[in-house]
């Protein structure tokens, strides 16, 4: 089997609940950071680690989400006659090749081990890559080129991982460590939301991960976990019961959870910040409005 990763699972069936009532017509994915949407920078991401080919899985209420793929014919003939360059440039860099990009449907939020299990057929027997949309980071290089390089000394599955305080591991799956390399873990177990107090280390998993073949073959099983959902976690731990390596990557960088309302709001400053057009304005406006709200306590 070929180390070669081509292709990227990206979940986005999910009901978006805590962003309601945005996402009652909006998919998640589509918000935007700054002028990007989300997807968008998990996109920029797949393919600066070599992502050939996109597999999203949607359910219903997402159509604006295809759309945004398609290229915007009357829009770019307008540009065009404006003569407005640096903005066709930037819609080009939105367009995809066609036929790299698959949908396949989730017919019911069962869990992201099922939405993952979705994107079977589309698979051969080869590695492949999970992107959650939710989970934005800044990091040079990508967070995802990063673990294929690790993954290219490796092999075996690989998952982001990242320390968080032990208040918090319960939000997330969470590393039973067998041996720690430094950048690398190796893997003895891995727990989905461990309730507090058992968890078996403090390094959670986030979401980005890059998976043997037999991950898929595990979640044939379609066994319920955490919550009652089909945990993409559960399939990578069996990996490791069935004796097969199974890596964290302890990423260089900064990742926000745009899954939440803080989160994405620390994302949306830090990317603003992280602009030339914007940084001195947006940093001023923060200075004063910390300042007076300093001066009102
Ligand atoms: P979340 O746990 O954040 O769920 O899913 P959610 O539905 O998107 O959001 P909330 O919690 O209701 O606000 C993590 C990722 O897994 C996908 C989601 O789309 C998201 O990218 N997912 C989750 C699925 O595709 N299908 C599922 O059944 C569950």
């Amino acid at each position: 089997m070929s180390r070669k990763v081509t292709k990227a699972i990206f979940p986005v069936a999910g009901l978006g609940t805590r962003f309601l009532p945005a996402t009652k017509s909006i998919p998640k994915e589509i918000m935007t950071l700054v002028d990007r949407p989300l997807i968008q920078y998990a996109i920029d991401e797949a393919r600066a680690a070599g992502i050939k080919e996109f597999i999203f899985v949607t359910s219903r209420g997402k159509g604006a989400l295809e759309d945004y793929f398609d290229h915007a014919h009357e829009l770019e003939s307008s540009l065009r006659k404006a003569g407005k360059k640096d903005l066709l440039q930037l819609l080009n860099e939105t367009n995809m090749e066609s036929g790299a990009i698959a949908y396949i449907r989730q017919h019911k939020a069962l869990g992201l081990g099922h939405a993952v299990w979705c994107a079977r057929r589309l698979l051969a027997n080869e590695p492949f890559a999970v992107i959650l949309t939710d989970d934005v980071i800044m990091g040079e290089p990508p967070c995802l080129q990063q673990m294929i390089e690790a993954y290219g000394e490796t092999g075996g599955s690989m998952v982001a991982t990242m320390e968080v305080s032990p208040a918090k591991t319960s939000s997330y799956g969470v590393l039973d460590i067998a041996e720690d390399m430094g950048a690398i873990v190796k893997a003895k177990g891995m727990v989905e939301k461990p309730k507090p107090g058992t968890e078996p280390s403090n390094l959670a998993v986030i979401g980005r991960y890059i998976l043997a073949p037999t991950v898929m073959q595990n979640l044939n099983k379609l066994k319920q976990g955490s919550g009652g959902e089909i945990q993409l976690t559960d399939a990578i731990a069996d990996e490791i019961t069935e004796g097969r390596d199974v890596f964290g990557l302890r990423f260089r960088g900064q990742r926000f959870d745009c899954g939440s309302k803080a989160g994405f709001l620390q994302a949306t400053v830090a990317f603003g910040l992280a602009r030339d057009e914007l940084k001195d304005e947006l940093a001023e406006f923060l200075t004063d409005i910390m300042s007076m709200r300093k001066a009102a306590e």
